[in-house]
């Protein structure tokens, strides 16, 4: 370096400025969200396990919450009938507790990725209510107890109503019968009286699955069970839901009196998976994401970031699901880009974005 007499620190300082403008990680999400609302990230298990140093680093420095993108669910925790698996899940909770973040479990009762014997009974059979009801108290017990007092909220059902607002029709339905839900929020609530419950679904945009879910929030609240917030997963694409149907349901699941939280937040940017389909249509940003799709995922974060911060009082949470475009279960074999850091750990356009109306918010 060049010194001047007396000018070397100067010097020194400016660089360092220009570098990390240009990294863009001089400024912390957690640091610009109003109070009230945490914001966070779905961790893989490189991550919690510190394996994925660069990563680590990052969530560190930008989030105060976490969910797990795995570990907790039904096949991870409990795959055997006899038997648990706790290590790696013990390192994501102690991950959490380490860094003073709120550690949220996700999620206990599902249809998807549960394995087939908690389903099965004698004979080959459909495992009958009781059975049902036996391992699914066990089961939430055992989880959520283990963990009390660390793991902040839970989604104890994930996904349980159908488009049309109908519950959907899953084995744990089949078995136990409607009161299933209940039932799960009840046993949670045994096992961790102090932890917050959740009720979490996608496509709450949508007219007739969104009041299906008011509908069962409203039934477990009539019940008299604790019910503390649903979890909105907004898995969106960059035209769709529109801003003004995402501001509908906000206020219509604020109605209820409940937290509301963003809980699976990403931007699909790729059209719909087809058989067969020509490959530069089927994954079209192979090469990389051109500019203009670049700019047009900042505006679409920006937007949303702009519904959120107008109704931040009614928000406890923003969660991403995953860090970076390389992290994230919409790739699935194409390239896409839903998220606000690149491949490289680069903060994108769409980073820059959200921290501008985070900043107006202020
Ligand atoms: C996804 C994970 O991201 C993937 O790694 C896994 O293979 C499948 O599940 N809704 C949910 C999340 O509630 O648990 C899902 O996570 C994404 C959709």
């Amino acid at each position: 370096m060049n010194r001047l007499p007396g000018s070397g620190v100067c010097v020194a300082i400016a660089v360092a400025a220009v570098v990390s403008v240009a990294a863009g990680q001089d400024v912390a999400l957690k640091d610009l969200m109003p109070a009230g609302t945490v914001i966070g990230v779905a961790i893989n298990q490189r991550q919690s396990d510190g394996t994925d140093a660069a990563s680590v680093d990052l969530i560190t420095k930008q989030f105060n919450q976490i969910s797990p993108e795995n570990l907790l669910k039904f096949e991870s925790v409990h795959p055997a009938a006899d038997r648990y698996v706790f290590e790696a899940q013990d390192r994501y909770v102690q991950f959490g507790a380490d860094r003073k973040m709120q550690v949220i479990g996700h999620n206990l009762i599902w249809h998807q990725q549960t394995p087939a014997w908690v389903f099965q009974g004698a004979d080959g059979k459909p495992a009958d209510r009781e059975t049902l009801l036996t391992r699914m108290r066990d089961h939430i017990h055992t989880v959520v107890g283990r963990y009390k007092g660390r793991i902040h909220g839970w989604d104890v059902v994930n996904e349980a109503v159908d488009e049309d607002g109908a519950l959907r029709k899953a084995p744990w339905h089949e078995g136990i019968g409607d009161d299933y839900v209940a039932k799960a929020f009840e046993f949670a609530h045994e096992a961790d009286p102090d932890a917050e419950l959740y009720y979490n679904d996608y496509n709450l945009e949508k007219a007739a699955k969104r009041a299906g879910v008011i509908r069962l929030v409203k039934d477990l609240q009539a019940r008299g069970l604790r019910i503390d917030g649903i979890g909105n997963q907004g898995h969106w694409q960059l035209a769709t839901p529109t801003t003004a149907e995402i501001e509908q349901a906000l206020t219509e699941l604020h109605g209820t009196g409940l937290k509301v939280m963003y809980s699976e937040l990403d931007i699909n940017m790729l059209p719909p998976a087809g058989r067969n389909a020509d490959p530069a249509v089927a994954n079209p940003y192979a090469g990389g994401l051109p500019d203009e799709q670049q700019q047009a995922l900042a505006k679409r974060y920006a937007d949303i970031f702009g519904v959120f911060m107008a109704h931040h009082d009614w928000i406890s949470r923003v969660t991403f699901w995953g860090l970076t475009d390389a992290n994230s279960w919409l790739n699935r074999g194409r390239a896409n880009y839903p998220l606000l850091w690149d491949r490289q750990r680069q903060p994108k356009p769409a980073f820059q974005a959200v921290v501008d109306v985070l900043r107006r918010t202020h």
